[in-house]
């Protein structure tokens, strides 16, 4: 059942371009105009939403904090991603203009369903971004866009990441076309790149060789730290999380232009340091920017490994290491820049003699607090 893979997590690594193609899948038509219809929520209350809080947990999170960086720039609706377990002892302001985004795989999170519950008692909205058919969060939603990753056995989130990513993305992007915004032309690019992907995915696949190399080099490390700024610095939380529930190692995200304010300090000689490069097209401040951090946590004595778009050449005199990814719009970028972070985690888990598929202490849906 593993499919001639070692473990569940490898599969699931290697389903990607699938998951991400099948949670696409009819949703895109000919013209290029996005058909949500199975989202059931009327167009007229769409474009009368004036603020969108989006709930999740663990990975799920990580999900919502890149889709908040998509549906502010798409929509110009403010837009805000908490933790669930958070937001449903805080006491949130909602109403009926509020759609609220619950994101899970499992559908059974208990923080996430609480989370939703007392949405709705205020009145909100909620859409629900799932995989699992007919469990609960789906079934207390006022409507649900299925992500179409197929069951997911290892416990650390892959391929269901990537299609909460796609599902993100589609809500982005519909309410956008919905609400009518200036970037019009962008959403409509966007969407023809959206479309063709799985293929970018594939080819990041194709080319995680070193990459494993380099994680076996580094299973003696007590830490490796990410960064990343924009849509990179939740891909930096997502290869943290990952390296901590799967080879047990103390790992941290941070947002790049936080490194003054404290985590600079923590830079000593042979850290490894991950860094995820924005394209230098697109926002070019963000890739200056970037470069000059990784210009400054190597003069300090990190070992930076480095991910950056095919062709970013600035890069290259400071990366002790190079891990190269397809180009894409900028927003898109997590879909193709958390997969070697996964690949990464897997390694070292295996190259520590940690049982990858199940992790210690982990369950696979937390239906508990
Ligand atoms: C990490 C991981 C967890 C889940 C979290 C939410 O790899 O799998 O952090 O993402 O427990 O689970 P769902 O998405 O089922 O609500």
């Amino acid at each position: 059942e593993k499919g001639g893979y070692d473990y569940f997590m490898l599969k699931e690594i290697a389903e990607q371009p699938k998951a991400v193609a099948d949670t696409l899948l009819g949703r895109i038509d000919e013209s290029g105009r996005l058909a949500l219809d199975e989202v059931h929520i009327p167009d007229h209350v769409l474009r009368e939403i004036d603020k969108v809080v989006i709930v999740a947990c663990g990975t799920a999170y990580h999900a919502g904090m890149i889709a908040k960086y998509a549906i502010e720039h798409w929509t110009r609706v403010p837009c805000e991603t908490e933790l669930a377990s958070e937001f449903r002892y805080r006491d949130p302001i909602l109403d009926q203009r509020t759609l609220v985004i619950a994101i899970s795989q499992s559908g059974e999170t208990m923080d996430t369903l609480m989370a939703l519950r007392h949405a709705r008692e205020q009145g909100a909205k909620v859409l629900a971004i799932c995989n699992t058919n007919g469990s609960t969060i789906p079934r207390e939603s006022d409507a649900v866009l299925y992500t179409h990753a197929g069951p997911e056995v290892a416990v650390a989130s892959t391929k269901a990441f990537l299609t909460q990513l796609v599902a993100c993305y589609l809500v982005a992007l519909y309410l956008g076309q919905v609400r009518g915004t200036k970037w019009g032309d962008e959403i409509d690019a966007v969407i023809r790149e959206l479309s063709q992907i799985s293929t970018e995915v594939e080819k990041v696949l194709a080319t995680m060789e070193p990459v494993r190399e380099l994680a076996r080099s580094l299973a003696e490390k007590d830490t490796v730290l990410f960064l990343g700024r924009h849509v990179g610095f939740p891909v930096a939380l997502e290869g943290a999380l990952k390296l901590k529930e799967l080879a047990y190692m103390h790992a941290e995200g941070f947002a790049a232009g936080e490194l003054k304010h404290g985590p600079i300090a923590l830079i000593e000689d042979d850290l490894p340091v991950v860094v995820v490069v924005p394209s230098p097209r697109g926002r070019s401040v963000l890739h200056d920017k970037i470069v000059s951090n990784i210009q400054e946590i190597r003069a300090r004595g990190a070992r930076t490994i480095v991910i950056a778009e095919e062709g970013d050449e600035t890069v290259v005199p400071y990366a002790d290491h190079l891990v190269r990814v397809p180009a894409t719009p900028t927003l898109l970028q997590p879909l193709v820049a958390t997969v070697p972070l996964q690949v990464f985690a897997c390694e070292l888990a295996t190259a520590r003699g940690n049982e990858v598929d199940q992790p210690r202490n982990l369950a696979k849906s937390v239906t508990v607090e």
